[in-house]
This record gives structure tokens, C-alpha cells and sequence, in this order.
């Protein structure tokens, strides 16, 4: 049995894969700071696993906590998901996102470091492939970021790169995700934005429970079979999977590896707001919007590496994604 950190562990992604992390027999600790989580979490991964994982409320900008916290935990390897993830926002304040995101991470590898644990499985993302990539996104692949959200993530990956360039004694995963969604079947974790979300099903969610009017799609005029974008929607728990995954693989890694985890195929706006009506029973009222800056028409992930390296593959389908988000909004409201 390991002691896994799981950074941001009370977040969406962090909360499902901590549950997938005991129910593989591992412990696990909690690292957070709730600036964007809920401490109630904790109880609900209690609730599905039957084990409160332990917390450290802890925020990675605090150098000192950082240090102390990693002398002591006799950690056997970080899963790091902590950070500031909306691309809108980190136009807004990209200053706070910088700041946060790399002294975060920064604090965190150095004090992984000094207590010789040197194994880490990083959340990364699709968006570090940037707009002028050919689909299906390929590891290997040139990559860039269109806002500061995505150049942290960029940033993150070259310093894990060049830390495992000059000491291979560390394993070190960075997993490329598309677009999760979906909650774990129990209804008692998801995705629980705060406000007006700006991803897609959380809002259509929201119309679907009937807290949000309509569906703004933005955009019906992009070169795809139905005008709509089309993204590699992936269930959060296959995502969750993923990560254990990883972590197994970190194992015998000597150095830095990049993975995308998605499903290897995309499905449109249009089609993801039919499914929902499927998954929820009714018809969702949605107008045509003015498309988003910074969209791009089509993304989607090649996910022969990970099938090849971590022995995974995604296996719902988008249906099933639907039916446990709208299972967990109606739980939830
Ligand atoms: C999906 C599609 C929208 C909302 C973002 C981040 C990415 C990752 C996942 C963190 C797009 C359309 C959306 C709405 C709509 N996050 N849409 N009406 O933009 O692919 O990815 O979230 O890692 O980094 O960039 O996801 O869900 O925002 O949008 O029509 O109200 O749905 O235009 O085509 P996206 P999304």
C-alpha cells in the first residue's frame, strides 16, 4: 500500500480519482485549499469508498507549509492536479494565474525533492496543442497555448521535462486531458461549478435542472458535419482510471512522458445537447450564439500511447456520461 498526495484532491477530476485510488487499496492524502472545492467532498468520497481521506488544507504558495507537510508525509508519489483552470479568467488575471500555477508547482517539485520522493503524475491538457495542430492531437506533436491558462499548463510540462532531463531518477507523467465530463455513477461527487459555468454540459446541466433559460451554442457555421465543434468528451471516472494507470507505469519510468487521455473520437455540440436530452428526458431549449474567441472546430486525441504505455483506454460512451452528470445534477440541485 502507497501514500499517494493528491494535490487538489477535493476538486472535480482530484475527488474521482481519489476514490479510485482507495478503492485500489492505496492511501491517500488530500492536499488543498478549497479556493475552488468544497471540504464536504471529503465526506462524499468517505460516503463511496467507505475511508475519509486524510487532509492536509494546505495552499502550494505556501513555501514553508509546502516543505514541512512533504519532511513528514513519507510520500510515495504525487498525483498534482492543484491549479487555476478557466481559459476566460486567465485572459482576465493572467498575473494570478503565472503566479499561482508555477510557484505552486515550483514549491511542490522542491519540496518533493528534499524528502526524496520523486515520482508525479501531473494534470496537463489538450489545450497545450494550441490551434494549428492536425487532428487527431498526437504526443509529439508542436505544441503552444492561445491563453495564460494553457501556457502555465506548457510551462509545467517543460519544467518536469528538464527536471527529468537532468535526473532521471525521476518519473514524472504528464496526462493530456480533452474534455472530461460526467460524475461517478454514485451521484455523490461531479461537477459542481461555481456560477454560470463556461463548459458545456455543466451548462446544460443548469437548463436541464432549469436553473439556466437556454443553451447558447456558439456557433453553428464552423466546417464540421453539423456546423457545431466538435470535442473528445471523456467520462470523468475512465479519466479517474487513467490516472492509476499512471501511476503504475511512473513506476518504471526513468524520466518525463506525456499522455493523452481521451477517447480517440469527438462528438459535436449539437450532439452532446441531444444526448443530454436523452440522458434527462426532455427536449433543451437552445438558440445560436455569436461563436466563442479562441474555439477551434475540431479536437481530438490519438490514444495509441496510452493503450500501448498505460494498458487503458476510455470505455463509456457519451450517453453514459450524460445520464450520470444529469444523475448527479438531480442529486444535487
Ligand atoms: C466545448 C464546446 C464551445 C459552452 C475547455 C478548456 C480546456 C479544458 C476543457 C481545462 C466548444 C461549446 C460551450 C456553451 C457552447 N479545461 N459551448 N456553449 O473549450 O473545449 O475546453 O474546457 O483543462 O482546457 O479550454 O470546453 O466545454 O468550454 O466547450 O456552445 O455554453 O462547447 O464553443 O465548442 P473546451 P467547453
Amino acid at each position: 500500500m502507497a501514500h499517494i498526495i493528491v494535490t487538489g484532491g477535493a476538486g472535480f477530476i482530484g475527488s474521482h480519482t481519489v476514490v479510485e485510488l482507495q478503492q485500489a487499496g492505496e492511501t491517500v492524502t488530500v492536499l488543498d485549499n478549497f479556493c475552488n472545492s468544497n471540504p464536504e467532498v471529503l465526506g462524499r468520497i468517505a460516503e463511496i469508498t467507505g475511508t475519509k481521506p486524510a487532509l492536509a488544507e494546505i495552499d502550494l504558495c505556501d513555501r514553508e507549509k509546502v516543505f514541512a507537510f512533504f519532511a513528514d508525509a513519507k510520500a510515495d508519489a504525487v498525483i498534482h492536479f492543484a491549479g487555476l483552470k478557466a481559459v476566460g479568467e486567465s485572459c482576465k488575471i493572467p498575473l494570478r494565474y503565472y503566479s499561482n500555477n508555477l510557484t505552486g508547482t515550483l514549491n511542490l517539485l522542491e519540496a518533493m525533492a528534499a524528502a526524496g520522493c520523486k515520482k508525479l503524475v501531473f494534470s496537463s491538457s489538450a489545450t497545450v496543442y494550441g490551434d494549428r495542430n492536425p487532428v487527431p492531437f498526437t504526443e509529439g506533436m508542436p505544441t503552444a497555448a492561445t491563453n495564460p491558462y494553457g501556457w502555465t499548463k506548457l510551462m509545467i510540462e517543460q519544467m518536469l521535462m528538464d527536471t527529468a532531463a537532468a535526473d532521471p531518477s525521476w518519473s514524472l507523467v504528464a496526462l493530456r486531458y480533452f474534455n472530461p465530463i460526467g460524475a461517478h455513477p454514485s451521484g455523490l461527487i461531479g461537477e459542481s461549478p461555481n456560477g454560470i459555468p463556461n463548459n458545456l454540459v455543466p451548462y446544460i446541466a443548469k437548463v436541464a435542472i432549469g436553473e439556466l433559460d437556454h443553451l447558447n451554442v456558439f456557433g453553428d457555421d464552423y466546417d464540421t458535419p453539423d456546423g457545431t465543434c466538435i470535442r473528445d468528451y471523456i467520462h470523468v471516472v475512465d479519466l479517474a482510471k487513467g490516472h492509476l494507470c499512471a501511476l503504475r507505469y511512473a513506476d518504471t519510468l526513468a524520466g518525463f512522458k506525456e499522455v493523452n487521455l481521451g477517447t480517440g473520437h469527438g462528438s459535436s455540440v449539437m450532439e452532446v445537447l441531444h444526448a443530454y436530452e436523452k440522458a434527462c428526458g426532455r427536449e433543451l431549449p437552445y438558440v445560436i450564439a455569436p461563436r466563442r474567441d479562441g474555439d477551434i472546430p475540431r479536437m481530438y486525441a490519438q490514444t495509441d500511447r496510452a493503450k500501448e504505455l498505460l494498458h487503458w483506454e476510455a470505455e463509456s460512451d457519451l450517453l453514459t456520461m450524460c445520464r450520470d452528470s444529469w444523475n448527479f445534477t438531480k442529486k444535487n440541485v
